[in-house]
């Protein structure tokens, strides 16, 4: 986008019909605050610099913000026009332009910003604006054109006489301006309107009205410019969202076998030929290969997963999972849990923190904690790392092509040697030797007799 740019994302609304003590833009959509998807949109941009306008909730906003972009804050709302001049010290000597945006507008896309630049640097404008035709535009700012069709203000709702209420385009409240002539019209605002707030809006009325071009892209797609105030709102918009993202997965050669049920993040990465199954959650920094079937009911956030990898119904947090490995079903990985290539891993399996090398196996009812386990091990149903004696975690290292027979405890910090053995039912507290046998439980006794022994003792009433 030619010269310097910098974004200014207004987030410092209250949002009072959320009834939520949350910031608004800290409400989440497909796993990621409403703020998050519009910071997410402007990081493909060559920008250099992004501010957030925070006000209520601001420490919290604040909070959640990554790192390279800054918080302004704006200690009273008084309006939009307001809210963008909070940035004005921060902007000294800057002569490019800006890009404002709402901070609870979700779903637009850089492709929309693509195209509402474009069209500023061809029109030479001084603002650019973004409207949609609206079926319902109640609420939104009314775009007046004069008779050659020429952007000459915005009026508000509540400013509106009834003919400009039949207007149907509304302003989406995204621009792109040439700051020097922005500041200047900001600096010259006055609350004179029904909401007393100082309106960016009138800051382009003045802009259009001093002979500057104004310019607006109008998108055939109003939910890019729809922002949240309600919940229910949020949940028509994660709707949308959903359908929107399947359709671009879908294009790129995945399956989502019920997109409407399929929540995938925006940050999300998807292969060629991966089945997402109904009810599938992929949130965060999440990577999937190729030829990877993630089953019915699966969540995973902020996991990686080679190619032909196959997750059934379990739940996975902060995890690696090499090619051609097998997860689940109801398994749990998190905090770092790493699998290897072709591991196989069953149902109710925990692993925390721990590596497991390729070809391991635990298939069934196992905890894995604070482990290292290396190659083609064998973890038998039901075993346990004894990793947390009530102060402190240790770990356990189980080397290369070791056998851990079931429900056996090993019992933190503790060493089984490569092709060591763990006989079944063994409470391991000692190093196991490389090759050795190790067997930790009471050896078992049969009493001869013993039940009538007993029943002659004590008859039954
Ligand atoms: C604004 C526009 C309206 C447009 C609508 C699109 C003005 C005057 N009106 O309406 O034409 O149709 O957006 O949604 O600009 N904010 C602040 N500080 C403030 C006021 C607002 O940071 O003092 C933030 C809000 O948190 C929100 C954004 O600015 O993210 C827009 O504010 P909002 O009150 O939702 O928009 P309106 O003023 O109703
Ligand atoms: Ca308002």
């Amino acid at each position: 986008m030619g010269q310097a740019l910098v974004a200014i994302v207004m987030a410092a609304g209250k949002g009072t019909r959320m009834k939520s003590d949350r910031p608004k833009v800290l409400h989440e959509l497909a796993g990621e605050s409403l703020l998050g998807h519009v910071l997410h949109t402007l990081s493909g941009l060559p920008l250099t610099g992004t501010f957030v306008i925070v006000g209520h909730g601001a420490d919290q906003v604040r909070a959640a913000l990554p790192a390279g972009v800054q918080a302004v804050e704006q200690r009273e709302q008084l309006g939009t026009g307001h809210a963008v001049d909070q940035v004005t010290p921060s902007l000294v000597g800057h002569d490019g332009d800006v890009l404002i945006l709402s901070g609870d507008v979700p779903l637009l896309s850089a492709e929309t910003l693509a195209a509402m630049h474009a069209l500023h640097v061809r029109e030479g404008a001084a603002v650019t604006m973004l409207s949609a035709e609206l079926p319902d535009p109640t609420g939104y700012g009314r775009v007046l054109r004069d008779a050659n069709g020429r952007v000459i203000g915005i009026v508000e709702q509540k400013d509106a006489t009834p003919a400009q209420l039949a207007v149907r385009e509304g302003n989406l409240g995204t621009y792109l301006a040439k700051w020097p002539l922005l500041r200047e019209a900001l600096a010259n605002l006055t609350p004179n309107n029904a909401q007393g707030e100082y309106y960016l809006t009138d800051a382009i009325a003045h802009l259009a009205q001093a002979g500057h071009p104004v310019a607006c892209h109008v998108t055939p797609d109003p939910l890019e410019g729809e922002g949240v105030n309600t919940r229910a709102q949020l949940a028509r918009l994660q709707a949308a969202y959903q359908a929107r993202t399947a359709d671009r997965w879908m294009a790129a050669g995945v399956t989502f076998v019920s997109p409407a049920t399929t929540i995938v993040g925006p940050r999300v990465q998807l292969g060629r030929d991966t089945v997402l199954e109904p009810g599938t959650i992929l949130l965060g920094r999440t990577t999937v290969g190729e030829r990877c079937v993630i089953g019915a009911h699966s969540q995973l956030r902020d996991v990686t997963c080679a190619d032909e990898v196959e997750i059934l119904c379990s739940y996975l947090t902060d995890a690696s999972i090499g090619e051609g490995t097998h997860v689940g079903p109801y398994a749990h990985l998190r905090q770092g849990a790493a699998l290897g290539r072709k591991v196989r891993l069953g149902n109710f399996v925990e692993v925390k923190k721990s590596t497991l090398g390729d070809g391991a196996k635990a298939a069934h009812l196992a905890y894995l904690g604070d482990a290292t386990v290396g190659c083609d091990v064998n973890i038998g149903c039901g075993v346990i790392t004894v990793n947390y004696d009530g102060t402190r975690k240790s770990r356990t290292i189980i080397e290369d092509r070791a056998f851990v027979g079931s429900n056996s405890n090993l019992i933190a910090p503790v060493t089984v040697g490569e092709e060591g053995y763990v006989a079944a039912g063994s409470t391991i507290t000692m190093d196991v030797p490389a090759g050795a046998l190790a067997v930790g439980r009471g050896r078992q006794v049969n009493k001869d007799g013993w039940v009538a022994k007993r029943r002659q003792a004590a008859p039954q009433a």
